[in-house]
């Protein structure tokens, strides 16, 4: 007979059904129809809040970043299409997550190379590590890559990205909502037939347009469903983090945060995946929260630690960690004179757009988790 799993509680308006020859028979000749009796898996498939299998990860630049540096000795961006180190949560590797249904990798070329220009239904974000002279194509826009810019790739662009010959190595972070993409059953992918895309406005034109604050351009229509402001710089970023902490306290939970945002609707940057950028302020610790949606993390500027379910993570510039759906938070700056920086990526605007965003705060212990 067929190993059945049946799910059961003992709590009035769950599924307890206890196994008898008869249902065990029953069972077996549903699953010979492609059937099953919902009672025996309900409790599994509903549970009572969700159930990430993501795991609370770190990925240390110190640890990663030669790795990284190697790969450029065994594959060339010719033919790896791209030359990425992906990180691969370990609840997760099944779909190549970093955290839910989000993917990111860690992309290195040299002075010269080029990537195959190419499109796809999956939108993709990157987030600038180190190195000079990179720069992305989106749809005929070329933009200049500097350290901690944040760069759109919405879904259905042709975009490369390279790095003039003049330059030096560049490590960025990419990215994209495949996995969730891939969830959906709708993800297309092309290459470019010309193998490369021309520039056809004038370089950083996007930014400079779309990304005066409190200005919207003169004629500037935009109907896209994702931001006309491909990129944004971590200068004017960090600064309007700076005005904020002049006229406001922040959040106990989120510090002194940013979202970015698409300057014709004021939402999330791309339908799909959004980002923030928060600072803590010398010495401050966050209160701890959890909410629906996944969360990648990457430190952009200082260092110090964050409690996730308990466990501690101790991270610095330029290492990554994830917080999964509905895991405990909260982050604390090691620094009692240096401000600290996080960059985040998210899937809120599919939390928030499908009705699935909640939020809680840890009540007890003065709202800090106490460490497993
Ligand atoms: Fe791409
Ligand atoms: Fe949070």
């Amino acid at each position: 007979m067929r190993e059945q799993e049946n799910h059961r509680e003992d709590v009035a308006g769950r599924a307890n059904v206890e196994d008898t020859p008869e249902l065990l028979a029953y069972y077996d000749d549903l699953h010979r129809h492609k059937a099953g009796a919902l009672w025996t898996v309900a409790n599994k498939i509903e549970p009572w809040e969700p159930q990430s299998t993501s795991e609370p990860t770190i990925w240390r630049y110190a640890d990663l970043r030669d790795h990284v540096l190697r790969s450029v000795d065994l594959v060339t961006p010719e033919k790896a299409g791209r030359r990425v180190i992906y990180l691969n949560n370990p609840g997760r590797s099944d779909v190549s997550a970093a955290v839910g249904w989000i993917y990111a990798g860690l992309q290195i070329m040299h002075p010269g190379e080029n990537a195959i220009a190419h499109r796809h239904s999956a939108s993709a974000i990157r987030f600038i590590m180190e190195g000079q002279g990179a720069f992305t194509v989106v749809d005929g826009h070329k933009m200049t890559l500097g350290i901690n810019d944040f760069v759109l790739t919405p879904n259905g662009t042709w975009h490369e990205h390279a790095v003039e010959p003049n330059g030096t190595a560049c490590i960025w972070q990419d990215g994209l909502d495949i996995p969730f993409v891939n969830a959906m059953e709708a993800n297309f992918f092309e290459v470019h037939p010309d193998l490369s895309t021309a520039v056809t406005h004038p370089v950083d034109d996007m930014t400079k347009t779309w990304g005066n604050a409190g200005l919207r351009p003169g004629g500037g229509d935009w109907d896209k469903g994702y931001s006309p402001m491909f990129k944004y710089e971590w200068d004017r970023t960090y600064e309007a983090l700076h005005s904020l902490v002049a006229s406001s306290d922040g959040s106990p939970f989120d510090a002194v945060l940013m979202h970015y945002m698409n300057p014709v609707t004021s939402g999330h940057v791309m339908q799909t995946l959004g980002a923030s950028m928060q600072m803590l302020r010398p010495g401050e610790t966050t209160k701890a929260h959890r909410h629906t949606g996944s969360f990648l993390y990457q430190v952009c500027r200082g260092a110090g630690h964050s409690i996730i379910n308990g466990k501690r993570f101790d991270w610095s510039e330029k290492d990554i960690f994830c917080v999964p759906s509905w895991a405990w938070h909260e982050h604390a700056n090691g620094s009692e004179t240096e401000t600290a920086c996080l960059f985040c990526l998210n899937d809120l605007p599919v939390m928030e757009k499908l009705g699935l965003y909640r939020e809680e705060a840890f009540g007890e212990n003065g709202g800090h988790q106490p460490l497993i």
